[in-house]
């Protein structure tokens, strides 16, 4: 009765003999240990405690072996695969430990350093002054007008009045858009969105429209190829010149402080018929004395913008009836306002973006 189990394929139970069995506890105890981090374990753990790991493939074998042997075998391969066990749980907990002690350290926030200290910038003053002319005016009831800063050739000059030989009109002072057979330019000034309004509403209009504006200059302390202005324009029935007196005396004031009024200068400018200068009273010595001055370099008067009575001409090119309407209009330098009222004594302050510059005017909003 007891030969030899034939069926029985020795080679299979090799791995079951307890030097065998023994070696792979060592070598799972040692992967063990040597685990330095959570992936690795995970690795280890598939590797010797896994469906295929060499004790688990060892346990399956068992249910081949006779009674006895399978007694002896289990007595070997339970408590090393225990043994694994309980070393795989015991690893896992100090490497998860010594993770989160990790973390703690390199994740740690100081919450003791100072956190107002961040420069959180400001509004750029030309934003703010834009606003704030714009607020002079719409408490007036007028309306805020915009205009694209890449402009048709069309409305930037012709509508307005600038012939194709108008000295404005030539590449020195025009940035033209590619290709250049597109007559498509860089707004050289405000003025085209005077004709968009009128092609666009009936009068009474009442608009005041700040942008940015383009032209070939040079950048130094006074000029800039890109730079900004306001427009206004008004086209109704009966407005005279005194009517454009009255608002600009009251813009400056808004601006500069009461008693600071303009006076007109003739002058030229093709959309506007008759055309002035406009000069501010000097802000600085109010006109009196003022040979000493250097804002004004005794002048008493600074020039701040150009106006005039809205052409007929372009008032017929943009469909508005110059027999029953009349307007006026006016542009000024918003940069140029900036600068008078907040002593900028360099143009290129406005648009070098330096933090410590608009940080200045950090409580304006
Ligand atoms: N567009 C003119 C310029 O850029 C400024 C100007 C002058 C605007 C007279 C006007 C005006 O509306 O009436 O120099």
């Amino acid at each position: 009765m007891s030969g030899p189990n034939t069926d029985y394929d020795p080679v299979e139970v090799t791995p079951l003999k307890a030097e065998q069995v023994e070696a792979m506890r060592e070598a799972a105890l040692t992967a063990i240990a040597q685990a330095g981090s959570l992936d690795q374990l995970k690795q280890v753990r598939l590797d010797h405690a896994g469906d295929r790991s060499p004790l688990a493939l060892a346990n399956r074998e068992i249910r081949a072996l006779p009674p006895q042997a399978r007694k002896e075998a289990g007595q070997r391969v339970g408590p090393a695969r225990g043994a694994v066990s309980r070393a795989l749980t015991e690893r896992q907990a100090a490497l998860e430990e010594e993770h989160e002690a990790r973390i703690l350290v390199e994740e740690a926030v100081d919450v003791t350093l100072p956190w107002d200290r961040l420069p959180v910038g400001a509004r750029h003053p030309v934003t703010t002054l834009s606003e704030r002319i714009a607020d002079v005016f719409v408490a007036m009831g007028w309306e805020v007008a915009e205009g694209p800063v890449v402009e048709a050739e069309w409305l930037n000059f012709d509508a307005l009045n600038l012939g194709p030989d108008h000295p404005a009109r030539t590449m020195q002072d025009t940035f033209w858009m590619d290709p250049a057979e597109n007559r498509v330019v860089l707004r050289t000034h405000t003025s085209p969105v005077q004709a968009r309004t009128m092609l666009t509403r009936r009068p009474p209009i009442y608009v005041v429209c700040p942008g940015r504006v383009f032209r070939t200059d040079p950048y130094d302390a006074t000029h800039s190829p890109v730079f900004h202005q306001v427009e206004g324009l008004v086209v109704d029935e009966g407005i005279t010149m005194a009517h454009l007196k009255g608002t600009l005396d009251h813009f400056a004031a808004s601006m500069f402080g009461d008693g600071i009024t303009t006076r007109f200068r003739p002058s030229y400018f093709p959309f506007t018929e008759p055309s002035a200068e406009v000069d501010l009273i000097c802000f600085v010595c109010r006109g009196v004395d003022s040979e000493e001055c250097r804002t004004c370099r005794g002048e008493g008067w600074i020039e701040w913008g150009g106006c005039g009575v809205v052409n007929p001409r372009v008032l017929v090119a943009c469909g508005v009836d110059p027999d029953r309407y009349t307007g006026f209009a006016f542009g000024m330098g918003i940069d140029r306002t900036l600068m008078f009222r907040h002593g900028v004594e360099d143009l290129r302050d406005v648009f070098e973006g330096d933090v410590r510059f608009t940080s200045a005017f950090g409580t304006e909003i």
